[in-house]
């Protein structure tokens, strides 16, 4: 089985290469499941239910998000009615939508795919880990689970690789999203989980984290706010991680990184041609 995880849409940019170029990449290289996070996809904060619809119909089976899932304030409402919609998992109990469900693969794959939030340097959610715990818990990989799919939104590396170690051997992979910059860190480790500290984002990268440099440069400088941050609107690299899994365990034999356009240079994984 193969998989497609793309980074964080960032801005009109961001989301429009990668729905222009999802369909092509997912009938050319037989991909099985896609998840997207659209945290950034609604001019950088939080995503609309018309787009949710737009990034699904391009080939999304699961749209995940982080600390701006609920920026556009009409996601408290569709979260509850979008089924391929996560919210992070951690969210206080009461919270609209939900953190972690079982889609099925263009295979037939039954896909447990969770979106948590990590805690260190962002807001102090629920334990993450104990969340995650139980969503594997109750859904294990090899029992109900055909392959399990974690994209934990975090801002501290110390905090994924925790994480990683902690599941190692029981999920399919794990990869970190909220940072808007791919590390080289993606391998699978010893126990079969596939695993990159983060992805990256698909927007801009000439850019501070996907905005347009000048405000956030302003308020280094200045610490006063002048307008609002806007997406950078230069042509976008798409970036993504494809995890080749093993049907009968549901972990990974191999990982590569995907970037397409955009001023990043190009990669393609190798076991797809
Ligand atoms: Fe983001
Ligand atoms: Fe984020």
């Amino acid at each position: 089985m193969r998989l497609l995880f793309l980074g964080d849409l960032v801005g009109r940019t961001g989301r429009s290469a990668a729905t222009s170029r999802l369909p092509g990449l997912i009938a050319n290289n037989r991909i099985d499941f896609v998840i997207v996070n659209g945290e950034n996809a609604a001019g950088g904060f939080g995503i609309t239910e018309e787009i949710l619809r737009n990034v699904v119909d391009a080939g999304a089976d699961v749209v995940t998000t982080g600390n701006h899932a609920f920026d556009q304030r009409e996601a408290l409402v569709f979260a509850q009615r979008q089924e391929r919609f996560l919210r992070p998992v951690n969210f206080p109990a009461g919270t609209p939508g939900r953190g972690a469900a079982v889609f099925m693969a263009r295979n037939g794959a039954r896909v447990l795919v969770i979106n948590a939030m990590g805690r260190v340097f962002m807001d102090q959610l629920d334990d993450p880990f104990t969340a995650i715990e139980k969503e594997v818990a109750a859904c294990p990989l090899g029992e109900q689970a055909d392959a399990i799919v974690v994209d934990f939104h975090a801002e501290a590396t110390s905090e994924k690789q925790a994480l990683a170690h902690y599941l190692d051997g029981r999920v399919t992979l794990i990869v970190g999203t909220h940072t808007h910059v791919p590390t080289s860190d993606y391998r699978v480790m010893a126990g079969g989980t596939a695993y990159q500290s983060d992805v990256g984002m698909c927007g801009d990268y000439d850019s501070v984290i996907g905005m347009n440099h000048e405000e956030p440069l302003r308020r280094f400088l200045h610490k006063v706010p002048g307008e609002r941050f806007l997406p950078a609107d230069g042509p976008a690299t798409i970036a993504g991680l494809a995890v080749e899994i093993d049907d009968g365990t549901g972990l990974a034999t191999a990982v590569a990184p995907l970037r397409i356009g955009g001023v990043l240079s190009e990669t393609l994984p190798p076991f797809w041609s």
